[in-house]
């Protein structure tokens, strides 16, 4: 059990020394393009094995975009090609250093990272944010629950990423999202400071640009847009979200705060069909649809006859011992109460390209003898219903 601990604090103790010694990570400033009161930068961290310089065509596009005076700047460099949480810290405070050098006056700093990047950024600005940085982008990359709930994080925090994403799917960004949801419900600012947003027609490399990395291509889908309209897309709600996040009353304010408004919208439309599907066994009265659903086939009385309650049971040993019933003595049509197990693949670090579905859905019910016995019901249909119909109801 602790081996892969210990050689994990290993590496990175190796990654430490090693940073230190080297200092590997290259700040690359691109000066602002236009002059505005507002002033910003944007520090990107690439993903794994991508150049820090294959962000240039959309970090020109976001100064484009951009109605701030906006310096961007390119980590590049990282040991062995990824960015890691060694070099990470001295990466942004070099970058830090090279923007005053080159005349940045104020602190408005933003931190992106893509990928393996946004991996590496999230839980530095759970650390830090609240004193070097004004916002976080993740870029096909997501908080992961081993970090702060959204609604806790320190600085506001934008989660950007492509429906066609097939490395970070949108099966994992519905939970961040369910998440914004619960706090917009409390408190609608919350889809300014937190939050997420799926473009159409986008995948998971189509932030940086050149050479895709075979790890990267074999998840990924085929992109229904093209790369420059993905920057347009992903420079849009990056600029809104800078612009909010920065909170300067004006004509901007209110043009940023629509474009994330209906992201919002969109976004939940998107998502509306997947978080319908995920409720049939995550629901606040625990009770899995697809149980209820089976033992009604199963009884083969169609018409409210019966009724039918199901409770999931986390343990699976507490479900292996437990027993459906039939309660005919309480007034009213007889009940019947089913148990089911929904078993996932486990996925304790929360990493990326796990399915998000259940592997299965165990239930427990009462037979169509058992039920027929103790209500005295008649059935409509007098043939026998097998596991197959079910499943294929
Ligand atoms: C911004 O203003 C400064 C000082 O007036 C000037 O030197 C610089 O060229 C301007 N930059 C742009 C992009 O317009
Ligand atoms: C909602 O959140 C915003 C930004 O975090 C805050 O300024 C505002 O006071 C909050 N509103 C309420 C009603 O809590
Ligand atoms: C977002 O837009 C909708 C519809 O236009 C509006 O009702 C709502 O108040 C807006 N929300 C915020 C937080 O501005
Ligand atoms: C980006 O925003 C501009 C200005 O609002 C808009 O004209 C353009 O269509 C947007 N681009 C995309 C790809 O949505
Ligand atoms: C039928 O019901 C009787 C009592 O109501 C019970 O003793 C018997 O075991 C039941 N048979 C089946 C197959 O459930
Ligand atoms: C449904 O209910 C009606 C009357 O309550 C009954 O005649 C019928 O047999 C029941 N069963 C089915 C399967 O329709
Ligand atoms: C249904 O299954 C029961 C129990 O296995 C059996 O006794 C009965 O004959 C079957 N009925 C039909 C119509 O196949």
């Amino acid at each position: 059990m602790c081996r892969p601990a210990v050689l994990f604090l290993t590496v990175v103790a190796v990654v430490i020394v090693v940073a230190s010694v080297v200092g590997a990570v290259k700040p690359v400033v691109i000066p602002p393009t236009r002059n505005a009161t507002t002033e910003a930068a944007l520090i990107i961290v690439p993903a794994g094995k991508i150049s820090g310089l294959a962000y240039k065509p959309l970090a020109t596009t976001i100064q484009h975009v951009s109605s701030a005076k906006l310096w961007i700047v390119l980590l590049t460099d990282w040991l062995a090609g990824f960015p890691n949480p060694a070099e990470l810290p001295i990466g942004v405070s070099d970058a830090t250093s090279a923007l005053k050098k080159q005349g940045m006056l104020s602190d408005n700093v933003f931190l992106a990272g893509h990928s393996l990047g946004g991996e590496n950024v999230a839980p530095y600005g759970t650390k830090h944010g609240k004193k070097r940085l004004k916002g976080v982008l993740l870029y096909g990359a997501y908080m992961t629950r081993l970090d702060v709930p959204l609604t806790d994080y320190p600085v506001p925090v934008m989660h950007l990423s492509g429906d066609l994403d097939g490395r970070v799917r949108i099966t994992r960004i519905a939970d961040t999202f369910q998440e914004l949801q619960q706090s917009v419900s409390k408190n609608q600012s919350a889809m300014y400071r937190t939050p997420v947003v799926i473009m159409r027609g986008v995948n998971h490399a189509q932030f940086a640009s050149g050479p895709v990395p075979a790890k990267m291509t074999f998840y990924d889908l085929k992109a229904e847009v093209s790369s420059a309209t993905a920057y347009q897309l992903i420079a849009n709600q990056t600029a809104a979200f800078i612009t909010t996040s920065l909170a300067v009353p004006g004509e901007d304010l209110t043009n940023a705060k629509n474009i994330l408004n209906s992201s919002y919208s969109e976004t939940n439309a998107i998502f509306e069909p997947l978080l319908r599907l995920k409720a049939f066994d995550v629901n606040t009265h625990n009770s899995d649809v697809w149980g209820v659903s089976a033992q009604v086939q199963m009884s083969r009385l169609s018409n409210y006859s019966i009724r039918v309650t199901n409770q999931i049971l986390t343990s699976e040993k507490d479900f292996v011992t437990s027993k459906p019933s039939i309660d005919t003595t309480s007034p009213g049509t007889p009940l019947v109460r089913t148990l089911s197990h929904v078993r996932y693949v486990p996925n304790p670090g929360d990493l990326p390209t796990f399915t998000h579905s259940p592997m299965y859905v165990a239930v427990k019910m009462k037979s169509f003898a058992a039920i027929h016995n103790a209500t005295h019901l008649q059935p409509g249909i007098s043939t026998n219903i097998t596991c197959k119909d079910i499943n294929e109801v």
